[in-house]
């Protein structure tokens, strides 16, 4: 079993990476197991922010890593909140807060689209001139009301009008066919063998 470290605690997130590793023999442990704190994320680009989350949990373990940012974007709002999502409603994180003040935010506008965006990092030492780098949209629109208990964050609002239902009412595997992430994962793994 090779280990990666994961640099995020967020634990649906984690679910949805550790179940797509475990077939490939390779062993997920998270940054926060191995005592790590979380990274600054300042940067207002996805990629960056990966980029640095995935060099600092490599540098603190001496191991390869895998790190995650994403976020939602939305249509009416020139595409915030971004890289800001998880704090959107401010601090503490919570997914309750920031999925009513979007509501509010959104209330009387007829634009609901919206889309979730992943980008992934791996890099085999915190030095890695080439890190490996796959990104993913998964396009759909705010709904007027929560429904759902599924996924996390956004999920509960995130309407999916080919399927009727919001990503809060998607099994894991459904989730991870379409998503953003799950779709980056896909460019990730098979570009793994030739890196590592
Ligand atoms: P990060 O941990 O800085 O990447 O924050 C990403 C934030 O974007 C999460 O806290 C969620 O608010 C939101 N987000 C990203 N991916 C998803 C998803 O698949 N479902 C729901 N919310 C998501």
């Amino acid at each position: 079993m090779r280990r990666l470290v994961l640099a995020s605690n967020n634990a649906g997130k984690l679910r949805e990476l550790q179940a797509a590793f475990a077939p490939l023999g390779i062993q997920p442990v998270t940054q926060g197991e191995l005592g790590i704190p979380e990274a600054d994320e300042p940067y207002v680009t996805f990629v960056e922010n990966a980029l640095a989350k995935a060099r600092h949990a490599s540098a603190a373990s001496g191991l390869p890593a895998l790190a995650d940012d994403s976020g939602i974007c939305v249509a009416a709002l020139g595409g915030a909140p971004g890289v800001r999502s998880a704090r959107f409603a401010g601090e503490p994180r919570s997914d309750g807060r920031n999925n009513k003040r979007l509501l509010d935010v959104l209330h009387g506008e007829i634009d609901r689209r919206a889309w979730y965006h992943a980008v992934l990092v791996f890099i085999r030492h915190a030095d890695d001139p080439q890190p490996v780098i796959a990104e993913g949209s998964w396009h759909g629109e705010i709904a007027l009301e929560p429904r759902g208990d599924g996924g996390f964050g956004y999920d509960p609002i995130f309407w999916l009008p080919e399927r009727g239902c919001t990503s809060a009412e998607l099994d894991l595997a459904a989730k991870q066919d379409l998503s953003h992430r799950g779709q980056a994962l896909r460019t990730l793994l098979a570009r793994l063998p030739e890196h590592w």
